[in-house]
């Protein structure tokens, strides 16, 4: 099969002739259709990020496809059947704490590793192994709609801090950083959920008006200042009543501050989930006042990912019309395109922007 292969940090991919995957116990091999392609893959892939890569791999995170070939324990996936490959892979032996590696990515630790060298070649390629479990089945479609498929994988990110929130029907979220890739995403996840308000600020006057457009009333923009509390007044006066939840999903480049401001919006007995990147360049760390958490009984919780549940679940909202996949569009590639999709991708990874490789 081809592939496309990152030998070193700072090298462009090279597209090379592979071995075919044969799937073993527990495995599933996909006919690769879509790959989505990260934003941020060329800060990856020049060792920029620093993530746990281990080289020479195939990268590629979040393939749709259909299934060539199945374990011997698998029960219902059939050959042919479309998948999304979910690319959280969890150890297996390590309940209730598995390692996780993401497909084509990066690794957690020492195990997360282990799974990494395992499944290392993700969805850059015609073919790829994953664990079954992992395989999510999205039904019939049209092929020419496995790009917009790849959103998923954008989409779930989101979605798995919404559930670690319990984001209720009917209750006001305030996602931070609601202009970006990712949160942008979180503002259509929680409004198909049902939320009855999202907050969303920005500096950004013609995204935040974008968001509107697209969704209606139950979105409510503040353009934001720079200021502390001059914001945090801003953002409660935009929401039509106690602020439930809120969602962090802001780039490293942020800072603490704006995550800080967002997060203390929050009612009394509100839940604030941290997705973003904001500490992990080595600077300046999200400070909370322990008062302020006590006296008002805040939950703060971290999410990675989501739970294994996560994908099924969430092409229940898309079949059922609550999330609308048409949002995004779709630049595609073809596979000995894909040093020009990782470039553009790294342009054009703004709200509902979603690059693809056609292997
Ligand atoms: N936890 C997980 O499972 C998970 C999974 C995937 C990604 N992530 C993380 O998600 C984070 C966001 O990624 P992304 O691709 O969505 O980022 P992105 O698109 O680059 O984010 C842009 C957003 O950041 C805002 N922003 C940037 N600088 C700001 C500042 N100084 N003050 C206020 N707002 C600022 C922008 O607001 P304006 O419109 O005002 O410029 C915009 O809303 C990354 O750090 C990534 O590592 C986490």
């Amino acid at each position: 099969m081809k592939a496309a292969l990152l030998k070193a940090f700072g090298s462009d991919l090279s597209v090379e002739t592979l071995p075919d995957p044969v799937p073993g116990t527990g495995e599933t091999v996909v006919d690769v259709v879509a790959t989505g392609v990260l934003p941020y893959s060329n800060e990856v892939f020049s060792g920029e990020r620093q993530y746990l890569l281990d080289l020479p791999a195939v990268p590629g995170t979040g393939a749709v496809g259909q299934v060539h070939a199945v374990g011997p324990d698998a029960t219902r996936l059939a050959v042919g059947d479309w998948v999304y490959c979910d690319p959280t892979l969890r150890s297996r032996d390590g309940a209730p704490t598995p390692d996780i590696a993401l497909h084509g990515l990066i690794a957690r630790g020492d195990g997360g590793l282990r799974l990494q060298r395992h499944y290392r070649q993700g969805g850059f390629a015609e073919r790829m192994l994953i664990p079954t479990e992992n395989a999510v089945p999205l039904g019939p479609l049209d092929p020419a709609d496995a790009g917009r498929w790849c959103a998923l994988g954008v989409l779930l990110v989101p979605y798995g801090g919404l559930l670690a929130a319990e984001l209720r029907a009917g209750e006001t979220l305030l996602v931070s950083g609601a202009t970006g890739h990712f949160g942008s995403a979180a503002v259509a996840v929680a409004l198909a959920m049902g939320a009855g308000c999202v907050v969303a600020p920005g500096r950004n006057e013609r995204v935040l008006a974008d968001l509107v457009r697209r969704f209606g009333p139950r979105v409510r923009t503040v353009r934001i200042t720079g200021d502390e509390d001059t914001d945090r007044a801003l953002m409660r006066r935009a929401a039509p009543g106690p602020i439930d939840c809120v969602i962090d999903l802001l780039p490293p480049a942020a800072g603490a501050a704006p995550v800080r401001t967002a997060a203390m919006t929050v009612r009394e007995f509100g839940r604030v989930v941290l997705m973003g990147g904001v500490g992990m360049a080595g600077d300046d760390d999200l400070r909370l006042p322990y008062p302020w958490l006590m006296r008002n009984s805040i939950t703060v919780r971290g999410q990675w990912m989501y739970p294994p549940s996560a994908g099924a679940r969430l092409v229940g909202l898309v079949r059922s019309g609550l999330l609308d996949l048409t949002e995004f569009d779709v630049t595609e590639f073809d596979l000995d395109d894909v040093n020009d999709a990782v470039a553009h991708a790294a342009t054009a990874g703004g709200p509902f922007e979603q690059t693809v490789v056609r292997p």
